[in-house]
Parts: C-alpha cells; sequence; structure tokens
C-alpha cells in the first residue's frame, strides 16, 4: 500500500485531539509516532523537579544541560524516558499543565528540542505532532495537517486528561486555562502556532475519532503513492 516512507507533522491547538489521530495514523501506516509536546512537559517537569525560577535566563540553561530525553518504540507506541527513567503520568499533572506554556516560550528550550526531534525523521516513516512541526521542525514535511476544534469541545477531552487533582477541577478553570495556552503558544516570539500555507485543515469538532483517522489515511496514502 505504502511505497515511500513520507512525515507526517501535525500541527493545531491544545486538546484537539492531535496524538490520538497521530497514534492511530502512525499504526496504521506501521510508522514511529512522537508526541513533541510530551518532550516540552519533559523539560517542564525537570525545571519544576530541580526548583528552576523560570525567569533564570542562566539557571535555566545550566538544568537544560543535564536535561536527557529518549524515547524506546514499542511498535508504532513511543515511550519517553527522562534520564534513563520511564515517565508518563507526571507530564500530565496539572503543575505542569499550568507551567508548559511558559517553559515552551523559551528559546534554548525549544533549540533543544528541535534538534532532538530532527534527527528523529531522519529515517522518515514517523508521524509528529505538535506546534511548530509543519512550520519549524520539518518544513519539508511531506503531509502537513492542521488540527482544530471548538473550545468547549477541547476543554472536555482535556479534564478527562489531566490525572491530578481531577475532584478539584471544573469546566470553567480548564477552558480559562486552555484559552491561556492557546494565547501563549499562538502569539510567542520564537516558534508560534500557526497554520502554514501548505497544511491541510481539519476540524474534528464533529468527527469521531474514526472518522479523522480515516480521512487522514486517505492524505497520507495519496502521498506515498
Ligand atoms: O500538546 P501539548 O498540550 O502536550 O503541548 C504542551 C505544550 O508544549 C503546549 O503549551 C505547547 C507546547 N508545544 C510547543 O510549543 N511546540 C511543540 N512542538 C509541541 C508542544
Amino acid at each position: 500500500m505504502n511505497n515511500r516512507k513520507i512525515i507526517v507533522a501535525i500541527d493545531g491547538l491544545s486538546a484537539c485531539g492531535k496524538s490520538t489521530l497521530a497514534k492511530g495514523l502512525a499504526s496504521r501506516l506501521n510508522y514511529r509516532h512522537i508526541d513533541s509536546g510530551s518532550m516540552y512537559r519533559a523539560a517542564t517537569y525537570f525545571l519544576l523537579l530541580n526548583n528552576i525560577d523560570l525567569s533564570d535566563n542562566a539557571a535555566v540553561k545550566r538544568c537544560l544541560s543535564q536535561l536527557e530525553i529518549h524515547f524506546k518504540s514499542k511498535g508504532s507506541r513511543s515511550q519517553l524516558y527522562l534520564g534513563g527513567q520511564p515517565i508518563d503520568k507526571q507530564l500530565r499533572s496539572q503543575e505542569v499543565d499550568s507551567r508548559v506554556s511558559q517553559v515552551a516560550a523559551i528559546p534554548q528550550v525549544r533549540r533543544k528540542l528541535v534538534l532532538l526531534q530532527q534527527e528523529m525523521g531522519e529515517g522518515k516513516g514517523l508521524v509528529m505532532d505538535g506546534r511548530d512541526i509543519g512550520s519549524v521542525v520539518f518544513p519539508d514535511a511531506e503531509l502537513k495537517i492542521f488540527l482544530t476544534a471548538d473550545l468547549d469541545v477541547r476543554t472536555r477531552r482535556r479534564m478527562k486528561e489531566v490525572t491530578q487533582n481531577t475532584d478539584l477541577l471544573d469546566f470553567e478553570t480548564v477552558r480559562e486555562n486552555l484559552v491561556m495556552r492557546d494565547q501563549i503558544d499562538s502569539t510567542r516570539e520564537d516558534s508560534p502556532l500557526k497554520k502554514t500555507a501548505d497544511a491541510v485543515v481539519v476540524d474534528n469538532s464533529n468527527l469521531s475519532p474514526t472518522e479523522q483517522l480515516e480521512m487522514c489515511l486517505v492524505l497520507a496514502q495519496i502521498r506515498c503513492d
């Protein structure tokens, strides 16, 4: 079915289902999936763990030199390792959630993570999701998808995801947090989220995961021919 391996870049706002789509595509195409957001979350977790003042550039830089992130593949599933330890749930905590946009706006953080991401794309056969994948990380990706969904739909999805203090979360708080993060991610100076001219826009507010997957698979298959 697939004649050549390609790179699929998926970008979009927070909680619009990028990772679900990316995982599904990677599994069906037999590609590797990398959730680049999890790398920014791991960097945030690491800086918080080390009690780094995020406004102290020198301290951030020193701490980043110790940051070691890699992935191990299990089929199309990729497990993130931070300093040799598998890490998952901690990346979705409310604390990380509320600081990650701030960390993702720090140029030294982006430089380090973008280089790692580009190395992962060297052999192609990769689906990566994030905010700057089609614009900065892989500007020559064969397929770029820009995913969108209504804010309320995204709020409900994020509420399901956040694992810590779930009973303390209310719809308005999560909604406000998403609005704030979208604002920071879209207006920051370094690599803001933006749709590139060659990206295909998919609004999945009224699509089931299966419907959006089948639609995007067709787009990928056309590019593989
Ligand atoms: O997709 P996510 O919510 O897990 O992303 C976490 C944060 O990282 C979010 O604030 C946007 C940022 N991010 C980024 O700036 N660039 C990427 N390629 C991926 C995520």
